[in-house]
């Protein structure tokens, strides 16, 4: 089991880059599946969940290369519409293989994410709205088949704008017979990122970013070259790392407006934050002043950045509260904070934090992506020595996290 051994208490400084964003490039590739023809997606991260998500397209038949950082797939051998259990397990965010295979092939067969760390992950808005295309649905102990003799566009109505459920609803409609329009659809800058690639492809989907997307159905996809947005979420996560250091960065390659309520919570606390064109520059030279959020969809407070800000407010001075809207169970990281000495109490959906001098530095656990990097972030802090156990977690979204971090001063190593 991989660790990551942090000696806390070093200032970040540095310049860093951003990856490309993962929420954006896993439907993307899955949209590789429309297409006969050659599919490049560039600076693609080399991260766990993408590396899952290529297991996943070798088993339906597609081919792939990394050429540098530029992924290349073609999917013009794909012959298979099955997602076996232990591939879907390896990755909950297969279930975005739903659409495209739907697309693709007019049937899937796919595992249903169960519970997780972060609470459950229905699937619900996904079926409903796939009926509604004509897809037939039935499910035997957790396998879901799905099939269709045509699929013809109509109007679906979201109860949730789910991030999912409308990448589903895109791939699904985007060579289907007519028109489609998601109302309430989820306004996520990686949903805009989905509809300019298969519009690259020659889609006709219009009005991502807005809570009404339309898809006009095209007759086929052809290949093309894309270079997806920067991950926002890394990015907050590196604005949030210098901050709770009290040190200063360059991050390059981001896109300021997709987490300007991070930046905005940032600059009411103690931080000093300017951007040029795709530069951030932060520098946080005093102990952080608290400050209270609520996650929710875009653009409100991504629930993905909470748990690395909750690190930073368990040592900000003052009294927070923070209220977790999307996911049902996505304090997990707390009980490590509490360990290190925060002072936190949870009561249902909301935290409450009054903030410590500095968190100590002890063994903790990694139990899912974001609160993983939340207990890394607290380790950069901590006086003397954090071991984070279970990084596995913390890889699937980040890549080299340990080697960026220490080109930025950080003392932290991977150990086996
Ligand atoms: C995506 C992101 C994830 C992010 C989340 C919310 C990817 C790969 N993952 O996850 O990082 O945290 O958006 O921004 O892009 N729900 C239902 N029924 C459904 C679908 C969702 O009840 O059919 C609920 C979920 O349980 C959750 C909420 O809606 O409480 C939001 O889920 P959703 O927006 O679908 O998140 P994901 O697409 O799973």
């Amino acid at each position: 089991m991989e660790k990551y051994m942090i000696n806390g208490g070093r200032k970040l400084s540095g310049k860093i880059t951003i990856q490309s964003a993962k929420n954006s490039v896993l439907p993307i590739m899955a949209g590789a599946l429309l297409t006969d023809e050659q599919v490049v997606i560039k600076n693609c991260p080399k991260i766990k969940d993408v590396m899952s998500m290529l297991n996943i397209l070798s088993h339906i038949g597609c081919k792939w290369q990394f050429e540098g950082d530029n992924l290349i797939i073609n999917s013009l051998t794909a012959d298979k519409y099955v997602v076996p259990k232990e591939l879907a397990n390896e990755m909950r965010s297969s279930i975005f293989m739903l659409g495209a295979l739907i697309c693709r092939f007019k049937k899937a067969k796919i595992y249903a994410p169960g519970g997780c760390n972060i609470g459950l992950r229905p699937i619900d808005l996904h079926i409903k709205s796939l009926k509604k295309l004509g897809v037939n649905v039935s499910e035997v102990q957790g396998q879901i088949f799905c099939s269709a003799s045509s699929l013809v566009g109509k109007d679906i109505y979201l109860d949730f704008p789910s991030v999912g459920a409308t990448e589903n609803i895109i791939l699904a409609s985007v060579l289907a017979k007519g028109k489609t329009q998601i109302f309430n659809s989820a306004k996520e800058p990686e949903i805009v990122d989905l509809m300019n690639y298969l519009n690259s492809m020659g889609a006709k989907i219009y009005g991502a970013g807005t809570s009404t997307i339309l898809i006009e159905g095209v007759d086929r996809l052809h290949g093309t070259e894309y270079t997806p947005i920067p991950d926002r979420i890394e990015c907050g996560t590196f604005l949030l790392a210098t901050a709770i250091t009290g040190g200063e960065i360059e991050i390059h390659n981001c896109n300021a407006k997709n987490i300007s309520v991070l930046i905005h919570k940032l600059c009411d606390n103690t931080c000093k934050i300017t951007t040029n064109n795709d530069i951030i520059y932060l520098k946080n030279k005093l102990m952080s002043k608290s400050f209270s959020f609520s996650t929710g969809p875009y653009p409100l407070f991504p629930t993905d950045l909470q748990a690395q800000t909750m690190a930073l407010l368990s040592v900000s001075s003052g009294k927070s509260v923070v209220v977790e809207n999307v996911f049902e169970k996505r304090f997990s990281h707390v009980s490590s904070l509490i360990d290190m000495g925060a002072n936190i109490s949870v009561k249902g959906k909301r935290a409450y934090i009054s903030g410590v001098n500095r968190l100590n530095g002890t063994q903790v656990y990694a139990s899912d992506l974001r609160g993983g990097a939340a207990l890394v972030l607290a380790g950069l802090n901590a006086e003397g020595q954090t071991i984070v156990n279970n990084i596995s977690h913390i890889e699937r979204g980040y890549f080299e996290f340990e080697k960026k971090l220490s080109s930025l001063g950080a003392d932290i190593k991977k150990i086996y």
